[in-house]
């Protein structure tokens, strides 16, 4: 289908002097642009109506199958100012694949990946101004998500979508920048059993994560780590990060991420930062990765740093990590040096500052 959106201004847009009170302190998804896009499907029309309008409300029936059966998915990636006055995001058709790959577990129909890209672009444009400047922290995150809109009680599939995408300008996801966060390993929950949802990116399973989130929580932690359902032994990820583990230092680093062995979300951060760390020399394995592991090698030192790494929160090191009965400390409790330098290597490709070797950045407005 060609990607023909139509556009309607917002006729009472956020006044200036406010967006730019907006735009010194975002915080993470608190405010959004002026304007969001959308887009129907229908078994009869295929995809239809592709739209940007503004930013507002979406009218549900209250028997819409999103409502009752949690047929919703959704992606995160951040678009970015650039030295030049462009817009451009980071490995777009990446979370396209991703999209289409959930929509495909959640029996959702498959939004081309040219549709996703053209939705990006064409609220960039009606939201440029809302980009935050070059060469800070912050960036325009984008959340593409698509519902069930079919009205009916049937537990099946639907056969009507809405796809919208919103935007909202933001700094880092956890207050405090690259200061080190504290995890707590959950033994009582599991976020993906194989054949589950795992690997999808559907509101449910954020869902499912919020009860062991808060436990983790009322134990001063940030994020929970998960193990796989079958065995409770192996690493998994985080509730929305997956991990690194790094051995070794000066120039015999060994840098380690738990293999994608069926319940882990394919991080598009993930997957970058093997080929970066590749590049600095490291070592770079795929792997199950215990907790007996991680608690040994915390213990003994052989694990020097270990850190989490997603769109939201880029490269975060891990301070501690606590569990029932016990914590234990990352290396000296401090950023890592490995993390730090991943980090700096990614954002400045993501910000322009250093040279884009692997065609990462697709400009999406122009300057
Ligand atoms: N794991 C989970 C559960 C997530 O929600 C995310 C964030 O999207 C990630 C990992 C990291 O994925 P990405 O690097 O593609 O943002
Ligand atoms: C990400 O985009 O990195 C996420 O994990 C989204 C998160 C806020 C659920």
């Amino acid at each position: 289908m060609s990607a023909q959106f139509s556009r309607t201004s917002n006729p009472d847009p956020t006044p200036e002097a406010r967006r730019t009170e907006i735009l010194a302190a975002p915080g993470f998804g608190r405010y959004f642009t002026d304007h969001m896009a959308t887009v129907r499907w229908n078994a009869q029309r295929g995809w239809h109506d592709a739209a940007v309008v503004p930013y507002g409300p979406l009218v549900l029936d209250p028997a819409s199958m999103v409502l009752h059966y949690g047929q919703e998915i959704f992606e995160g990636l951040k678009a970015y100012r650039q030295p030049d006055g462009s817009i451009a995001s980071f490995r777009p058709e990446a979370n396209a694949a991703r999209f289409r790959a959930t929509a495909a577990r959640m029996a959702m129909a498959p939004l081309p990946d040219e549709l996703f890209v053209a939705s990006l672009a064409e609220l960039l444009d009606a939201d440029r101004e809302w980009v935050p400047p070059a060469g800070g922290e912050e960036a325009m995150y984008l959340r593409p998500f698509m519902l069930a809109t079919e009205v009916g009680l049937g537990v099946r599939p639907s056969s009507e979508y809405l796809y919208c995408l919103i935007a909202s300008p933001v700094g880092p996801y956890f207050p405090g920048g690259v200061k080190p966060i504290d995890v707590w390993l959950s033994t009582e929950y599991t976020r993906a059993a194989l054949g589950g949802t795992g690997t999808a990116k559907c509101g449910g399973n954020y869902a499912a994560s919020l009860l062991p989130q808060a436990q983790g929580a009322e134990h001063g932690c940030s994020q929970v780590v998960y193990l796989d359902a079958e065995e409770r032994h192996w690493v998994d990820e985080m509730g929305s990060n997956n991990l690194f583990f790094v051995y070794g230092s000066g120039d015999q680093i060994e840098v380690v991420t738990p293999a994608l062995t069926g319940s882990i979300l394919p991080g598009i951060t993930r997957d970058s930062l093997l080929v970066l760390a590749k590049e600095l020399g490291c070592e770079v394995t795929e792997r199950r990765m215990s907790w007996d592991e991680w608690l040994s090698g915390a213990a003994d030192g052989s694990i020097s740093e270990v850190f989490g790494c997603g769109t939201a929160a880029v490269v975060t090191p891990i301070g501690r990590v606590r569990y029932h009965g016990g914590e234990v400390v990352m290396g000296d409790g401090q950023p890592g040096p490995v993390g730090l330098r991943l980090r700096s290597m990614l954002t400045d490709i993501q910000r322009g500052a250093a040279p884009d070797t692997h065609s990462w950045m697709r400009t999406l407005v122009p300057a």
